[in-house]
């Protein structure tokens, strides 16, 4: 098969991470292969923001957590499981992956969610070719604007005119994912 579509094909969420980190080599790979994603109008307006430091990751998730914790179920029903994680003080929201990648955007772009979904789809199918495994974790996208997240992004240097559309976790598998679930009837061509 070409290598492309077999990379494509086989490409699974992984949510299960070994401690070795990736290379150095590999993590400026897998941000190229980022960063070359189209963007509407070639804007480019997005920024990639890759944590490898265990401080900094450790402070990632307890901003999350102590986040999630201070939400009600009733008025985050998307969130009931995750708030109940929250209470539980050595909660890991980013499946211990050694690498976490958080892809911000423009405020007041339109494109800018899908500019940074076609960037973190390029990333993920990159990081899989070099044998590497990811997961997309949408817990901060939808917190952009909740304080401690605010202080978080500005700690790690993501401009104020951003939100986070998209972060992903990455590191080598710790066990094989399920295999991918059969393709239900989305195609359809009109000759
Ligand atoms: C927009 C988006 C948000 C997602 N959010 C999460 C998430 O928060 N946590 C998680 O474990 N997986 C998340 N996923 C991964 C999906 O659950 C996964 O892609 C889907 O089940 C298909 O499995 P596959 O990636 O192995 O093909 C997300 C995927 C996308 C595209």
């Amino acid at each position: 098969m070409n290598p492309v579509m077999d990379n494509i094909l086989t490409r699974r969420s992984v949510r299960s991470f070994r401690k070795d980190q990736i290379s150095e080599k590999d993590l400026d790979t897998i941000l190229l292969a980022g960063s070359y994603a189209p963007s509407g109008m070639g804007l480019q307006s997005w920024k990639f923001t890759a944590i490898q430091d265990p401080e900094t990751m450790q402070k990632v998730n307890e901003a999350m957590r102590l986040t999630l914790k201070s939400l009600s179920p009733e008025t985050h029903p998307y969130y009931v499981k995750l708030i109940q994680k929250a209470q539980d003080e050595h909660a890991n929201f980013l499946y211990e992956a050694p690498t976490y990648i958080i892809v911000s955007n423009l405020i007041d772009n339109q494109n800018s969610m899908a500019d940074c979904a076609l960037a973190i789809g390029n990333m993920m199918l990159a990081a899989h070719s070099l044998r590497i495994g990811s997961c997309w974790l949408n817990q901060l996208p939808r917190l952009s604007e909740m304080p401690l997240i605010r202080n978080l992004m500005k700690e790690l240097s993501i401009p104020d005119n951003h939100n986070i559309y998209g972060s992903v976790a990455m590191g080598f598998q710790a066990e094989d994912p399920k295999p991918a679930v059969p393709r239900n009837n989305v195609i359809h061509i009109i000759r």
